[in-house]
Formats: C-alpha cells, sequence, structure tokens
C-alpha cells in the first residue's frame, strides 16, 4: 500500500497505477498558522507501507510532513514504513567543507530514523559514499539510463556527453555508452562563499551536439557556465539533463536565456520538464519488494 504524502503525489499516483498497488491520499491541511494537520481516513495495511514525500522545496516542510507522516503511521499501529524520498534534501551538505559548518544530512537521516522510519529509497543521491554510514538503510536508485533512453527516443544522436565534477565521469559515460558515443567531464570550481562555479572543459564541442548531464540542476549556474563554454567554443546545440530538477529562481529561463536548446529531467521533483518519468522504475522496484 502507498501513503501519497502532499510532496509526492505526483509520483504516487503513476506508481500505484503502474504496479496496482492501493494508493491512499492523506487529508492535509494547513492550519492557519501554517502547521500541517493529517488524517487517515481509509483503512490502512498494518503491515507495510510506502510513504511518498519528496524533499524538494520547501524542502523544512517537506521533510517535517515526511517525519510527521512516519511517526504518525507508526502510532496508528503500522509495523514497516519505508519512504520514497525521490529527491533528499541536504543530501549536498554531507561534510563540513568549511570550518564550523554543520553536516546537515547526518541530522536528516538521524531524524528520519527518530521518526520511527524502516527504509528510504531514493534516487541518485548527491554523494553514494555518505550512505555507508547512515543510521537508516538507504537504497540509492539510478535515473541516469532513464535519461540516455529518453535522448534516444528524441533522436539525439551521437552528441558528446559532458558532466560536472568529480563523480560526472561516472554518469557522462553510462549516459555516452547506451548513445554510443564519447563523453568529456566538466572540472567546476565554485566558491564556498558565493556558491559561483567556475567551468572548464578539456574536449572540443565544435559543431557537436552537446549533452550536458547532472544528478541535480538547483540555481543553474553549473549548467549554464557548460552551456556558455561549449556555445562559446561552437556546439551546434547543448541539450541540458538532470534527474532532480530544483530550478530554483527561474533557472530553466536562466539556462535557455544562456543559449541551452531543451531541458530534459525526471519527475523526482515535480517540474514541467521531467518527460522521464521515475515511476516504472519505482513500480517495479516495489512489487519486487513485496513479492
Ligand atoms: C554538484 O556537485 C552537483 O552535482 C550539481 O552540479 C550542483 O548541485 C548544481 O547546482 P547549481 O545548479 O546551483 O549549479
Amino acid at each position: 500500500m502507498i501513503v501519497a504524502g502532499p510532496a509526492s503525489t505526483h509520483l504516487a499516483k503513476k506508481v500505484a497505477s503502474l504496479s496496482g498497488l492501493k494508493n491512499i491520499e492523506l487529508e492535509h491541511k494547513l492550519f492557519p498558522d501554517g502547521e500541517s494537520y493529517f488524517r487517515v481516513r481509509s483503512q490502512i495495511d498494518k503491515d507495510h507501507i510506502f510513504v511518498f514525500q519528496g524533499t524538494h522545496p520547501p524542502q523544512n516542510s517537506n521533510l517535517l510532513q515526511l517525519m510527521l507522516i512516519v511517526d504518525g503511521l507508526k502510532g496508528l499501529g503500522v509495523r514497516r514504513v519505508s519512504a520514497v524520498v525521490p529527491y533528499l534534501a541536504y543530501a549536498r551538505q554531507d561534510r563540513r567543507f568549511l570550518e564550523g559548518e554543520l553536516v546537515s544530512l547526518d541530522t536528516v537521516l538521524k531524524m528520519l530514523k527518530a521518526s520511527g522510519l524502516d527504509k528510504i529509497l531514493t534516487f541518485n543521491i548527491h554523494s553514494p559514499k555518505t550512505l555507508e554510514t547512515s543510521p537508516i538503510p538507504v537504497e540509492n536508485l539510478d535515473a541516469t539510463g532513464l535519461i540516455a533512453s529518453h535522448l534516444l527516443q528524441a533522436g539525439v544522436h551521437r552528441p558528446l556527453v559532458i558532466s560536472p565534477g568529480k563523480k560526472g565521469e561516472e554518469m557522462a559515460s553510462e549516459v555516452a555508452s547506451i548513445l554510443e558515443t564519447d563523453y568529456a567531464v566538466v572540472t567546476t570550481d565554485r566558491d564556498r562563499a558565493t556558491g559561483h562555479v567556475t567551468v572548464s572543459l578539456d574536449a572540443d564541442p565544435r559543431g557537436r551536439e552537446v549533452v550536458f548531464v547532472d544528478d541535480i540542476i538547483s540555481t543553474g549556474g553549473t549548467a549554464i557556465g557548460a552551456v556558455q563554454l561549449c556555445k562559446a567554443r561552437g556546439a551546434e546545440r547543448v541539450i541540458v539533463c538532470c534527474v532532480h530538477a530544483l530550478l530554483v529562481d527561474g533557472a530553466d529561463r536562466k539556462l535557455m536565456d544562456s543559449g541551452a536548446s531543451f531541458v530534459l529531467a525526471t519527475d523526482t521533483v515535480p517540474n514541467e520538464y521531467g518527460v522521464a518519468s521515475v515511476s516504472g522504475l519505482l513500480a517495479a522496484r516495489l512489487t519486487r519488494e513485496l513479492s
């Protein structure tokens, strides 16, 4: 049985219809002072429930709602609660980059554990290594192949695939191998104080169709830097892809203004470019767990 939290009703519905699992939407309202009220009006499975609640922006309230739902279901007698959290908030603050910084991901995982949550299923967490010390089991699903399949369907032919950061190589090489093409890593240097990203690329995009792929696009700063660099070096067009399309502060508009041809994303976060739905992967995963 699926219980849909307010942040991920879109995905819960799709997964329920693909998997045949029953989907229960919680009654939810906000009190005038902003506090959340939840009520379960249907009969629930007391054995195992999958709560769907992403923690994309507004992440603080989505996180708290997730904890309220999990603890509340446990209070109603549910034995096991797993959460499908397609985008896990605070995953980028997984270590102390500057002296005195708080490692927020650790706190989030501890709070979720304390709420009674038994397991988290998420997609493309920023740094999978951090999960080795998680106090709660986290299964990290991968939507990279899904993006590549959609590019194939869109007729993208032998592009140069580029991806940023140290782990970019893994993502770029996976997409490139599905598209049977070459790839390169975009080197990034982020100013920790201002957030400004400087990018460089050791490959020749001249006359090429370029696919930029990243796990998260938030402000769009990294992607915009890569698009501008490729266009300045003569790329024919640049397609921007990501798993988690946070797209804060009009990042999509800024991307198009910088010369991107189009944006392709998954629906881990509700967004208008999320054509590569993770619902099929989730339906298969949940069905397997229950069989
Ligand atoms: C960073 O390590 C991530 O993979 C993304 O590149 C980053 O989070 C994107 O953020 P923004 O869109 O704000 O540049």
